[in-house]
C-alpha cells in the first residue's frame, strides 16, 4: 500500500468515525424522552441517506437496474442503479419501439391506452434526449411545473373548501392536553363548560381526506402516469396528514415500488417491454423533477392552510383555539397572501392577530421551507413567544431561534435540514438582517413578521425597525413582508413603504365598553354624541370627608366593584404613584379580601423571597395578601415574571401598572382603569390610551371588558378630543434626534456595500418611509440634501471617505467607503455620539490597564447613554471607595477619579481641581455593576447604593449587550486585539451575572436566576438534564412551578438541545464536505 493510500484509508477511517459519532449524537437527540407524543421531529441519519440516494437517482435509472428488469421479483428490481443517461443503445431502442407503437398510441377507443399514448408523447418530445442534456431537463422540469401549477391551483381550491369547513373542524384534543393551558383559559373553559372538550377526531379524519380525494379527482385528465405518480403522492401526504405517527416519508425505493406495483395491477396495455420500462423510468424522472420543484415552492402539507392537521391539534392543545374567526380564514386564504404580496393587517386589540400570524409562518417554514423572522417589540415578549413556538417547532420539525438580550449568534447558523424561525426584538432583527446581508444569505430569509407596526413611528427605536425593513426591501425581493397592529392611521405611507396589500376588520370578539369618569359620574364613550360620551350613571359609593381626601378619585369604589371576583388592571402615570395607589387600596380594602385564596397567596410571598434571597420589597409583601401587586420596570425581571404569573392565575386580582403593561400583553382583565390621562407629565397620545384599555376583555380569558378613564373637570376637552380622534400618524424617525437614525443608516449601507455612491443612496432612500413621506411631508429641503448633511459628520470623524459632492453627473457615481474606524463602529452598533469617546478610551485602557480583577475593563463597557440615568450619591461613593482594596481603589485613579475629589465632595467641600464630570459619574455606574459583578446579589448592592433593583437590572443588561457592542468593536481595530479575548469572557459572565452552575440552565429561554437556582438545587444540572426532565417530576419536585410551566421549559429546553446538536452537526459535515474544485 503506498502512502497516498494509507492517507485515503486512515481518511476513510477518520470519516468513519466521524459519522459513527455523528450518528450517536444524533441517536442521543433522537432518543429524547418525548413529553406527550412521539415525535418524528428529530434529527434523522436515515434521512440524510434518502436524500442521497435521492440525489443519486436524480437523472435516471442504471444499467444494472435495466439487466433486472426481468427479474419476476419486485423485490429484485430495486437494487442497485446507477445512470442510464450514458446509454444511447437503450435509448435507440427505445425510440424504434416508441415510433413501432404510435399506431396503437392514436385509438381514442382505449382509455388505458389513451393515457399511455399521451405519456409516450410526451415521453416523445421531452425524455429521450435527457441523456446528458441539462436543457431538456429544465425543459421537462417545467413541463412538469405547468402540469402541477394546474394541480395545485386546483388543490388550492379544494382545500380552500376544506379550509372553510375546517374552521369549525380544528377538532379537539384529549382532555388532558388541556394541561398546557393558560391557568386563566382553563378556568374560563371550566366556567362555561366549553363544548371544546367534545371529540372529534373521527370526524377530521374523514374531513381531512378531503382536499386529497379532490385533487385525486380532478385530475383525471392528466397522463395516467403522471396520475399515478401524483396519487403516490398523494398517499404519502394522507398517511402524513391523517396518521401523524407514520408522517415520514417513503424512501424513494417504496415510492418506486409502489409505482411498479401500481402499474402492474393496471390494465396491461398492449405495449412493449421496452416501452414499458422507458414509462417506468419516465416516471421516475418526473417524479424527481417534480420532488425538486416541491423542495423550492409552496408545497400543500396537508388540510389546514396547507399545513398537517397536528397544527391543529397544537393550536387547541396550547392555545385552547378551536376554530378560526372568520376574518381570520378570509385574511389567511386572501389572494395576495396566496401570491406571497407583502400585507399590512390591522385589527382592534384581542383581535387574534398573532394566529394569522403563526400560520403564515409555519407555512413559511414547513411548505416553502424558508427562514422566517418574527420582530416583537420587547424581550419578555420575545422570550415568551420562544417558549410558545418550542413546542410547535419540536411537533413540527422546525427550529425556533431566540434573538433576545443578550441571545443570538451573528450570522445565524447556517441550517441545511430544517429551519429556522428567528424570533427577534426590533434591534437584534436589525443587526441579523445586517449580518445576513453582509454573508449574502438575505436570501435564506423568506418571510418577515412585524408584530406592533406601528412601533415605526417610535422613537429611535422606529428608526432602527426602518432601517431593517427598508435593507430587507432593498436587498431581497423574494422576502416576504407582513405587518400587523391595532392603531394605524396612516395606512397608506406604509403600504407605499412596505408595497403591502392592506387588509382590516373591526372584529374584536369581546366587545370593551368604554367609560369616562369626571367627579361621581360614569359617562359611556359615544362618538355619535356631541361631548364624545353621555352620562351612564352615578358611582355608587359612601366615603367619609376623611376618605374623600385620601381617595379623591374614588379608586376603592371602582376596583371594589369588580374585584376580587374578576381581576382589574389600574394605569397610574408614573411608578412611584403604582406603589402608593397599591398600598392606599390596602389600607383602606376589607379585611375579607385577606381570605381569598391566602394559602395561594402565602405561597406567592414565598417565591417573592426567594428571588430576593431572603428579602422581600416591603411594598409587596404589604399588598400581596389583599391580592394587590405593583407592576413597573422597578421590579426585577424575575419579580415581574412571577407576579404576571401569580395575576394571570387568579391569585393576585390587580395590578397598578404604568403604560410598560399597555403594548402585545395577554393578562386577563375584566376592567381597566386609567388613574389619569397623562403618563409622566404628558398628556396620553390616542395610540397610548387605545393600547391600554385595550387590555381589558381579553378573548379566551375574560368574557366582558370594560375601560374607565378618570379624568378631572378642567381636562374634560382634552378627554372628548383623546376618546373620538382617530390615531396618530406614523412618521419616519431617520431624522429625529439629530438624525442619528439617518447617519447610522448611511454607514452601514456604505459598510455593507449595499449602496455605496449617491446615486444608489438616494435610491435607498427614496424606499425608506422617510423617502416616501418626505414626498407628502417634508417640503422644506430635497432629500438630496438632507443625505449629504448626513454624509458629513461622517466624513468630519472620519468614519467614511471618498467624494460625495454633486459638482457632475460622474461624481453622483464616485464610491464611498467606510473606513476601519466607520467600519468597526457600524459593526459594533456604536452609538455615532460616542464612538470617538469609546476608540479614546480604549487607546488609554491600553497604557496602563489594571488586570487583576475585572474593574477597569468593567469601566469600559458601562453604557455611556446611561450616565445621564444616575446621579451620583457621594457619600456613598466614598463609603464604597474604602471598602473595596488598594488594587481596585488603583482603578478610581487610573481613570481620572481622585480620592481627594470624592473626600471633598463627600465631606461638601468645594473642589477646585478640574476633573472630568462625565467620567466621575460613570465610573459611578462601573462601581455599581462591579459590586453586582463580585456580590452576584442584586438586592443587596441595590440597598447599598439605594438604587430600584429594575434599574440595576437594566444596567446590567445595557452592560452586557453594550460589551458585546464593545467586542465587535475591537475585532475590526487590529491595535485592539489584546481586548478580544477580554471583551469575549466579559461578555458572557455580564449577560447572566450569576454563579456559572446555573448559566447553562439560563439559556433555556424564560428560566431566570431564581428558577434556575431552584431547578439546580434539584438536581437538574445542565440543559440535557432540562431536555430529559419529565414535566411531572418537575412540577411535583420544583416549588411554584405549574404544569403549562413545566412542559414550556422542557419544550424550550429540548428545541435548544436540538438546536446546539443542529449546529455541531452542520459544522461536523461542512468540514468534512469533499471540496467541490478540489485539484
Ligand atoms: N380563533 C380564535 N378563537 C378563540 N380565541 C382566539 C382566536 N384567535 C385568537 N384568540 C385568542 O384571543 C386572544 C387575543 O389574541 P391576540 O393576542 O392574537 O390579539 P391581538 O390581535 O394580537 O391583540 P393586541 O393588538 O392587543 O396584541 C388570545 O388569548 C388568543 O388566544
Ligand atoms: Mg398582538
Amino acid at each position: 500500500m503506498d502512502l497516498d493510500q494509507a492517507d485515503e484509508s486512515e481518511d476513510d477511517n477518520q470519516w468513519a468515525c466521524i459519522r459513527k459519532r455523528v450518528r450517536e449524537i444524533k441517536a442521543s437527540v433522537e432518543s429524547l424522552p418525548p413529553s406527550k407524543k412521539t415525535h418524528d421531529n428529530h434529527l434523522s441519519v436515515p434521512e440524510i441517506t434518502l436524500k442521497k440516494e435521492e440525489m443519486q437517482s436524480a437523472a435516471s435509472v442504471t444499467q444494472d437496474y435495466m439487466d433486472q428488469v426481468d427479474c419476476d421479483s419486485q423485490e429484485d428490481l430495486f437494487g442497485d442503479y446507477d445512470s442510464f443517461g450514458d446509454d444511447s443503445w437503450l435509448l435507440a431502442q427505445f425510440e424504434d419501439a416508441e415510433r413501432k407503437h404510435s399506431v396503437c398510441t392514436s385509438s381514442p377507443k382505449n382509455k388505458e391506452r389513451q393515457a399511455t399514448s399521451f405519456s409516450l408523447t410526451f415521453q416523445n418530445s421531452d425524455t429521450l434526449h435527457l441523456q446528458n442534456d441539462e436543457n431538456k431537463i429544465h425543459k421537462l422540469t417545467e413541463d412538469v411545473e405547468s402540469i402541477k401549477d394546474s394541480c395545485r391551483t386546483r388543490s388550492n381550491i379544494a382545500t380552500e373548501q376544506f379550509c372553510s369547513k375546517t374552521l369549525s373542524v380544528l377538532h379537539a384534543a384529549n382532555i388532558d392536553e388541556l394541561d398546557e393551558l393558560p391557568c386563566s383559559q382553563l378556568a374560563h373553559m371550566e366556567e362555561f363548560n366549553s363544548p371544546l372538550v367534545k371529540h372529534e377526531s373521527k370526524e377530521l379524519e374523514t374531513e381531512a381526506n378531503l382536499p386529497l380525494n379532490c385533487i385525486v379527482d380532478d385530475l383525471s385528465s392528466i397522463p395516467s402516469v403522471l396520475n399515478k405518480r401524483i396519487e403516490n403522492l398523494n398517499v404519502q401526504n394522507q398517511s402524513r396528514t391523517t396518521n401523524p405517527g407514520t408522517c415520514k416519508q417513503l424512501s424513494l425505493k417504496d415510492q418506486m415500488k409502489n409505482a411498479m406495483a401500481e402499474n402492474a395491477k393496471s390494465p396491461s396495455p398492449q405495449i412493449s417491454r421496452s416501452k414499458l420500462l422507458k414509462e417506468i423510468i419516465l416516471s421516475e424522472e418526473i417524479n424527481v423533477a417534480v420532488k425538486t420543484i416541491e423542495a423550492t415552492s409552496d408545497i400543500d402539507m396537508g388540510p389546514f392552510y396547507g399545513l398537517p392537521s397536528k397544527v391543529t391539534d397544537l393550536i387547541f392543545q396550547f392555545k385552547g383555539i378551536k376554530e378560526l374567526y372568520e376574518w381570520q380564514h378570509t385574511c389567511l386564504t386572501l389572494k395576495s397572501v396566496q401570491e406571497r404580496k407583502n400585507l399590512i393587517y390591522s385589527l382592534p386589540t384581542s383581535g387574534g392577530k398573532t394566529l394569522v400570524a403563526e400560520i403564515l409562518i409555519m407555512q413559511e417554514l414547513l411548505c416553502r421551507k424558508r427562514d422566517a423572522l418574527f420582530i416583537l417589540p420587547y424581550v419578555a415578549i420575545v422570550q415568551e413567544k420562544v417558549r410558545d413556538l418550542s413546542a410547535f417547532g419540536i411537533e413540527c420539525n422546525f427550529l425556533v431561534e431566540e434573538y433576545a438580550g443578550s441571545k443570538g449568534r451573528f450570522p445565524p447558523i447556517k441550517r441545511r435540514k430544517k429551519n429556522s424561525l428567528l424570533i427577534a426584538t426590533i434591534e437584534k432583527a436589525h443587526s441579523l438582517v445586517n449580518s445576513l446581508i453582509e454573508t449574502e444569505r438575505i436570501n435564506s430569509l423568506g418571510l418577515v413578521v412585524v408584530d406592533e407596526l406601528h412601533m415605526l413611528g417610535e422613537g429611535s427605536r422606529g428608526a432602527v425597525l426602518e432601517m431593517a425593513l427598508s435593507k430587507i426591501l432593498y436587498t431581497c425581493k423574494t422576502t416576504q413582508i407582513i405587518g400587523m397592529s391595532a392603531t394605524l392611521s396612516n395606512v397608506t405611507d406604509l403600504q407605499q413603504f412596505l408595497k403591502a396589500e392592506h387588509y382590516t376588520s373591526n372584529f374584536r370578539p369581546i366587545q370593551l365598553k368604554e367609560y369616562v369618569k369626571i367627579r361621581d359620574s360614569i359617562y359611556k364613550v359615544d362618538n355619535k354624541s356631541e361631548d364624545s360620551f353621555t352620562f351612564a350613571r352615578l358611582l355608587n359609593y359612601k366615603y367619609s370627608s376623611e376618605m374623600e381626601k385620601i381617595d379623591p378619585d374614588h379608586l376603592i369604589a371602582l376596583v371594589t366593584e369588580v374585584i376580587p371576583k374578576h381581576s382589574c388592571l389600574l394605569f397610574c402615570p408614573t411608578k412611584k404613584n403604582c406603589e402608593n395607589v397599591s398600598k392606599m387600596l390596602c389600607k383602606y380594602l376589607s379585611k375579607s379580601f385577606l381570605s381569598v385564596k391566602e394559602k395561594e397567596k402565602c405561597a406567592l410571598i414565598e417565591e417573592l423571597k426567594n428571588i430576593g434571597n431572603g428579602m422581600i420589597c416591603p411594598v409587596l409583601r404589604g399588598t400581596v395578601p389583599y391580592g394587590l401587586a405593583y407592576h413597573h420596570s422597578g421590579l426585577t425581571n424575575d419579580e415581574r415574571k412571577v407576579i404576571e404569573q401569580a395575576y394571570s392565575a387568579g391569585i393576585l386580582c390587580l395590578l397598578t401598572c404604568t403604560s410598560t403593561l399597555a403594548a402585545g400583553v395577554n393578562l386577563p382583565a375584566r376592567r381597566v382603569i386609567l388613574r389619569s390621562p397623562y403618563v409622566a407629565r404628558d398628556f396620553l397620545k390616542r395610540n397610548q390610551y387605545k393600547q391600554m384599555v385595550g387590555r381589558a376583555g381579553r378573548a379566551g380569558i375574560d368574557t366582558e371588558g370594560e375601560s374607565i378613564l378618570i379624568t378631572q373637570e378642567q381636562d374634560k376637552k382634552l378627554v372628548a378630543d383623546l376618546i373620538s380622534r382617530p390615531m396618530e400618524c406614523c412618521y419616519s424617525n431617520l431624522i429625529q434626534g439629530s438624525e442619528k437614525g439617518i447617519k447610522d443608516l448611511l454607514l452601514s449601507l456604505i459598510g455593507l456595500k449595499v449602496a455605496q455612491t449617491l446615486d444608489k443612496i438616494v435610491e435607498f432612500m427614496e424606499g425608506t418611509l422617510l423617502g416616501v413621506q418626505w414626498q407628502h411631508h417634508f417640503k422644506e429641503k430635497s432629500l438630496f440634501e438632507v443625505i449629504e448633511q448626513a454624509l458629513q459628520p461622517l466624513m468630519e470623524k472620519s468614519l467614511i471617505k471618498g467624494r460625495r459632492s454633486r459638482s457632475s453627473e460622474d461624481e453622483m457615481c464616485c464610491q464611498l467607503e467606510v473606513t476601519k474606524l466607520g467600519l468597526a463602529t457600524y459593526k459594533g452598533s456604536i452609538d455615532l455620539a460616542y464612538c470617538d469617546t469609546l476608540n479614546m478610551d480604549l487607546k488609554k485602557g491600553l497604557e496602563g490597564l489594571v488586570l487583576d480583577n475585572y474593574f477597569h475593563l468593567i469601566y469600559l463597557v458601562t453604557p455611556y447613554d446611561m450616565v445621564s440615568q444616575c446621579t451620583p450619591d457621594w457619600m456613598i461613593y466614598f463609603t464604597q471607595f474604602h471598602q473595596l482594596d488598594l488594587i481596585e481603589q488603583n482603578v478610581f485613579a487610573t481613570v481620572g477619579v481622585p480620592e481627594s475629589f470624592l473626600t471633598k465632595k463627600a465631606s461638601g467641600q468645594a473642589v477646585k481641581k478640574a476633573v472630568n464630570g462625565f467620567v466621575i459619574r460613570r465610573f459611578y455606574l462601573s462601581l455599581v455593576l462591579y459590586l453586582l459583578f463580585k456580590e452576584m446579589n442584586m438586592w443587596a448592592v441595590a440597598q447599598k447604593f439605594n438604587l430600584p433593583r429594575g434599574f440595576m437590572q437594566n444596567l446590567l443588561s445595557s452592560a452586557a449587550a453594550f460589551s458585546s457592542s464593545v467586542l465587535h468593536f475591537c475585532e475590526e481595530l487590529e491595535e485592539f486585539w489584546a481586548y478580544r479575548a477580554l471583551f469575549t469572557d466579559l461578555t458572557q459572565k455580564l449577560s447572566y451575572c450569576v454563579k456559572p452552575e446555573l448559566i447553562p440552565l439560563m439559556e433555556v429561554s424564560g428560566v431566570l436566576e431564581a428558577r434556575a437556582r431552584q431547578l439546580y438545587n434539584a438536581g437538574y444540572k445542565s440543559l440535557s438534564y432540562l431536555a430529559n426532565a419529565s414535566p411531572e417530576t418537575l412540577v411535583k419536585s420544583i416549588e411554584h412551578m405549574s404544569r403549562r410551566q413545566a412542559n414550556q421549559i422542557v419544550s424550550s429546553a429540548k428545541m435548544l438541545l436540538n438546536e446546539k446538536a443542529e449546529a455541531l452537526l452542520e459544522e461536523v459535515e461542512e468540514l468534512m464536505r469533499l471540496p467541490t474544485d478540489l485539484p
